[in-house]
């Protein structure tokens, strides 16, 4: 696989090498820094898109923090990967400073329009009708990356926003070169993309035609945009013109989302899940995200195995983890949501307790059939595109971010003038009890649809400190499949002694309860198949899951990991 990959990578970025003056990550790429762990001695940042991780590396190299390096990374990805890179979408940011010894986490994950309500997205009969909370002006939440973002620089960083939007403005004035993914995701999603004039505009060419690996791709209206907002600061875009160039395009397509509705968006900081695996610290996503409390949860049911012994990727191993998922996932469908409309029981599903409890329903030889699980009891009750970067610095700062447009290139609706692409986030409320989102999840009246609410997530930014010390890094995209993806690369390092770029590499398997498969990458062993089948699993090899850029810190210094699963994907250190 690493030979294959290669030689694609090298066909993509031959052509960005001779076409492009910005490709130094390319040229260190094509170095053979890739498939094993990039080393660095200081500092390390793994994105999604080499020209991202350049300019964060940049900002590191000239004495930025990570959070620093991980604002600049965010806006360039904006521009360079705008299938799921934003400003007109959401997500997590998760900070471990070791020297005050907190992490914390930033959520601006997008929410719902004030006039948003619980059957918007169902048709006069009640049927639910995805079209509308997909392809639609409704379809979109209200952004939460600008404000996110300049929040996390306003508490931890030290270079002012406008450094931090420089090289996102250049990417776009002056153009890049457009690699093969780039290309191709446009051509994919090109028939839902035509459909609006000011998407044509900007993804087609004068003529119609998409464009081409090699051509400069220049986004004038975003760069105007970001400059906007590097000018005015970050409420400009909330409260400006590009508020009413966002209102205006959402109302030419009968969307809700109002003035009013920007104006009222502000970022929150929330408190980590905080939990431990065999004598790590494991930190990830809070509610709105299912995805802390579902990634501590089945690690502490696995705790109580020897995942180690039993080995990676056997089927005694994979068929505990699959019954562990399964679980997670009933409980994810009846409690999560977003706690500042309802209470999720987070104590009781993290606890050692109710993951002993939920281990004595586990058949050591035979898989449960999803239809006789159903949400437990964690008592006591108290209270298609993401894209995941990590960076981490030499004073102890360490930032893990997930944010999303949902699906690749989300509503499919740019802002006609802004330049930028709307979410379709609202699909990932439950359009109503019982029916599954796009991801196959369920979800009920924990997650159904209430004004200003933050509908429900499963990025799961982690982070994994050892002894007061950050040590792993870790995300990823995949809608449903985040949780079981970051889990496993945490596994892979933890239980399995993997290395970073190993850890992120190997074949995934995935569990969602509903539907009832076991979902596998290629490159899982037949034999292992086989015996899973005789335990009663139903297994389904699909598509690759998944894209964890992730970073590791050990005596040795940093190591980088690239996700193979992306051809851009990038890890530099320094
Ligand atoms: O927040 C979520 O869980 C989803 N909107 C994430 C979507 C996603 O990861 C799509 N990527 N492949």
């Amino acid at each position: 696989m690493p030979g294959i990959h290669n030689r694609i990578r090298m066909a993509v970025l031959g052509a960005a090498l001779t076409l492009s003056p910005l490709t130094h990550g390319a040229e260190a790429i094509l170095e053979g820094q890739r498939f094993h762990p990039v080393e660095g001695e200081s500092t390390m940042v793994a994105t999604s898109h080499f020209l991202a991780s350049e300019v964060a590396h940049d900002v590191l190299a000239e004495g930025g923090n990570a959070v620093d390096a991980a604002v600049t990374a965010g806006f360039a990805l904006a521009v360079t990967q705008p299938r799921s890179g934003n400003i007109g979408g959401g997500g997590f940011m998760l900070i471990s400073d070791e020297s005050s010894g907190e992490v914390i986490a930033i959520d601006y994950r997008e929410k719902a329009p004030s006039a948003a309500h619980e059957t918007m997205f169902q048709d006069e009969d009640g049927n639910v009708v995805p079209e509308r909370s997909r392809f639609s002006a409704n379809a979109s939440g209200v952004p939460g990356t600008v404000a996110g973002l300049a929040l996390a620089l306003e508490r931890y960083g030290t270079i002012e926003l406008e450094e931090a939007l420089a090289p996102a403005i250049r990417l776009a004035e002056e153009g890049f070169v457009v690699p093969p993914r780039f290309a191709n995701g446009i051509r994919e999603a090109r028939n839902r993309l035509e459909r609006w004039e000011s998407t044509r505009k900007k993804f087609f060419k004068a003529d119609g035609s998409p464009y081409q690996p090699g051509d400069v791709f220049k986004q004038p209206d975003l760069a105007a945009t970001l400059k906007r907002i590097a000018e005015h600061g970050p409420r400009e875009f909330y409260e400006g013109r590009t508020a009413e160039l966002i209102v205006a395009e959402m109302q030419k397509h009968d969307g809700l989302m109002t003035l009013e509705d920007l104006a009222a968006y502000e970022p929150a900081v929330r408190k980590p899940v905080h939990g431990t695996y065999r004598g790590y610290d494991i930190y990830s996503m809070s509610p709105p995200s299912s995805g802390g409390a579902h990634i501590v949860q089945i690690l502490n049911v696995l705790e109580g195995y020897d995942i180690a012994a039993l080995g990676h990727n056997s089927a005694q191993t994979v068929h505990l983890m699959a019954e562990a998922m399964k679980r997670a996932y009933a409980d994810r469908s009846e409690y999560l949501g977003d706690t500042d409309f309802v209470e999720v029981p987070l104590d009781g599903l993290t606890s050692k307790a109710y993951a002993k409890a939920l281990r004595e329903g586990i058949d050591a030889d035979e898989a449960t059939p999803s239809d006789t699980i159903a949400p437990g009891d964690p008592l006591p009750y108290e209270s298609n595109e993401t894209t995941h970067f990590s960076i981490a610095d030499d004073n102890g700062l360490a930032v893990a971010n997930t944010y999303t447009i949902n699906f690749s290139y989300g509503s499919g609706i740019v802002v006609d003038g802004a330049g930028f692409l709307m979410n379709n986030e609202m699909d990932d409320f439950s359009a109503k009890p019982g029916v599954p989102n796009a991801y196959g999840l369920i979800g009920g009246e924990a997650n159904k649809i209430e004004p200003n609410k933050r509908m429900l997530s499963s990025m799961s930014p982690t982070i994994v400190r050892k002894d007061g010390h950050n040590f792993l890094v870790t995300g990823s995209p995949g809608g449903s499949r985040i949780i079981t993806t970051t889990l496993q690369v945490i596994m892979n390092v933890i239980d399995h002694g993997m290395n970073i770029q190993s850890a992120v590499s190997v074949p995934r398997v995935h569990h969602q309860w509903l539907p009832e498969e076991l979902r596998i990458e290629a490159g899982i062993s037949p034999d292992t198949v086989r015996l899973l089948e005789e335990k009663g699993h139903d297994v389904v090899t699909k598509s690759a899951m998944g894209a964890s850029q992730s970073l590791l810190i050990d005596d040795d210094g940093f190591h980088g990991a690239e996700d193979p699963r992306r051809s851009t994907s990038s890890a530099m250190g320094l």
